[in-house]
């Protein structure tokens, strides 16, 4: 695909067809990774009527937990993989009169699944897809080809670049915007969209955020009577499925909100890194969001 991209296409092992998904859908993906389960949540990428397999790309981040690498490194032809059936936090909305897709670098995956889905439905679209440079856009030769003027590309490298008002400008009544990529992009488009006058509910985007790498601690569970240590590279929700608690969850993201966990006791510092919670919420310190907050102190103790 590119030099940090990698594409990966899943067939079922049983029966000849997966289930069907809409666009803006997700799988987690399993990964046994030596004492390690991680499970990471990527988007589906193929048309969505198409379920003789899945398919996801995956960024190499070589200064993340080590999901990404293992899918680089060690997902080989042929190997058995454990996934989940599709989820979709970012569906299109089917009363929009159009829809306006916003995509920076890798946040272009959700946007193709969805634009073979809002073409199948004759849905007008259109997309602004920013990268770094045309070597590092994944999917904008073929996207570009096969939704000719739907499409709009911006790299960094040779610009122009992407004018978000622009984009947001003239476009007419009801239509619904979309977007996903790096928290910049997110935020700008967002600020940008609000200050236009966008009603809020016309506008969906996908943050999903990845747990960060940190200093290991336990964490009790007042339900399950157990103590369970979190790693370096492990989130919380990792280490507490680890120790046989079956926890929810939909995103793994921080952004859906199925993990929540009350805090019984806290006595240190929530590093809380979702953005589901309010500031509110955060500050008060009686929930955590175990998929990609971390803590940091004495002890920490979730009803769970
Ligand atoms: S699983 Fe979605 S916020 Fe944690």
């Amino acid at each position: 695909m590119t030099p940090r991209i990698k594409r990966f296409r899943f067939e079922p092992m049983h029966g000849d067809q997966f289930r069907s998904f809409s666009g803006g859908a997700h799988i987690i993906v399993e990964m046994n990774d030596g004492h390690l389960v991680r499970r990471n949540a990527y988007s589906l990428m193929g048309h969505p009527a198409h379920v003789s397999s899945y398919m996801i790309s995956v960024l190499r981040d070589d200064a993340g937990r080590g999901g990404s690498r293992f899918m680089h490194d060690q997902i080989r032809e042929c190997m058995t993989v454990k996934i989940s059936h599709p989820v979709n936090l970012f569906p299109p909305t089917f009363n929009a009169t159009r829809h306006l897709l916003i995509a920076g670098g890798i946040g272009i995956t959700p946007f193709v699944a969805m634009m073979e889905q809002l073409s199948l439905e004759h849905r007008p679209f259109e997309l602004h897809y920013a990268a770094r440079s045309r070597k590092d856009a994944a999917y904008a030769n073929g996207i570009a080809e096969k939704f000719g003027p739907s499409i709009n590309l911006y790299f960094s490298d040779t610009g122009p670049r992407l004018d978000i008002k622009k984009a947001l400008a003239f476009q007419p009544l009801g239509t619904h915007l979309y977007v996903c990529g790096p928290e910049r992009l997110i935020d700008d488009v967002v600020a940008t969209a609000t200050a236009e006058g966008w009603p809020k509910h016309n506008i969906h985007l996908e943050r999903f955020m990845a747990a960060a790498i940190g200093t290991p601690y336990d964490v009790e569970l007042s339900r399950s009577k157990k103590i369970v240590s979190v790693g370096t590279t492990q989130s919380m929700l990792e280490a507490i499925e680890a120790a046989g608690v079956d926890a929810p969850y939909f995103c793994r993201g921080g952004a859906c909100g199925q993990c929540e966990a009350t805090v019984v006791l806290c006595d240190g510092r929530l590093l809380h890194a979702d953005h589901f919670l309010t500031e509110e919420v955060k500050a008060s310190r009686t929930k955590v969001m175990p998929c990609v907050s971390r803590f940091e102190g004495e002890k920490l103790v979730l009803d769970l």
